[in-house]
C-alpha cells in the first residue's frame, strides 16, 4: 500500500542540527522516499489551519508560540505503509515515553519540544499535504 505522508521537522529539531538525522532514518526504510522538500518559517495562519483540530485545548498557544518560533523542514515522503510507519519511527507525542530507536526516545525529554510531527490518518494526510505543498498532485 504505497502512501504519502507530511512530515514536519520542529524547530528543535533544526535548531539541534537534527535534520539529517531524521531524515536519514525514514530514507533508510526500504521502499520509502522523500519526494519534496521545503524550509520555512511558520506563521500563525498555517499553524492555525495544520493544528485546526486542536483549537482551545491547553496545549495549543504554547504549541504554536513554538512551532513558530524559527524554520521548519516540511517533508514530503513516499512510500509503503509510510503513514503508520513515521509515526512508529517518531514514538508517541511524550519523549519520555518513547521507546529508544525511536526519534523522540533517542533525541527528545520536552513534550513540547518532540522534534517532529507526521500525519496520524490517511484523510489527515491529504488535508495537511494541501496545506503545505499545495502544488502537489
Ligand atoms: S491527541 O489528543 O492525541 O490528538 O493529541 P496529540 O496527538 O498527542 O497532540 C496533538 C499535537 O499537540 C502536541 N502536543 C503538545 N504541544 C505542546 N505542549 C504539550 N503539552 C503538548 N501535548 C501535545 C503534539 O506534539 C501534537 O502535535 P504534532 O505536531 O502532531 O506532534
Amino acid at each position: 500500500m504505497t502512501q504519502r505522508t507530511l512530515v514536519l521537522l520542529k524547530p528543535d529539531a533544526v535548531r539541534r542540527g537534527l535534520i539529517g538525522e531524521i531524515i536519514g532514518r525514514i530514507e533508510r526504510k526500504a521502499g520509502w522516499s522523500v519526494t519534496a522538500l521545503e524550509m520555512r518559517t511558520l506563521d500563525r495562519a498555517i499553524l492555525e489551519q495544520h493544528y485546526a483540530e486542536h483549537v482551545g485545548r491547553p496545549f495549543y498557544e504554547p504549541l504554536v508560540t513554538f512551532m513558530s518560533s524559527g524554520p521548519v523542514v516540511a517533508v514530503v515522503v513516499e512510500g509503503e505503509r509510510v503513514i503508520e510507519g513515521v509515526r512508529q519511527l517518531a514514538g508517541p507525542t511524550d519523549p519520555i515515553a518513547a521507546a529508544p530507536g525511536s526519534i523522540r526516545g533517542d533525541y527528545g525529554t520536552i513534550v513540547r519540544e518532540n522534534l517532529i510531527h507526521a500525519s496520524d490518518s490517511e484523510e489527515s494526510a491529504i488535508r495537511e499535504l494541501k496545506i503545505f505543498f499545495p502544488g502537489l498532485s
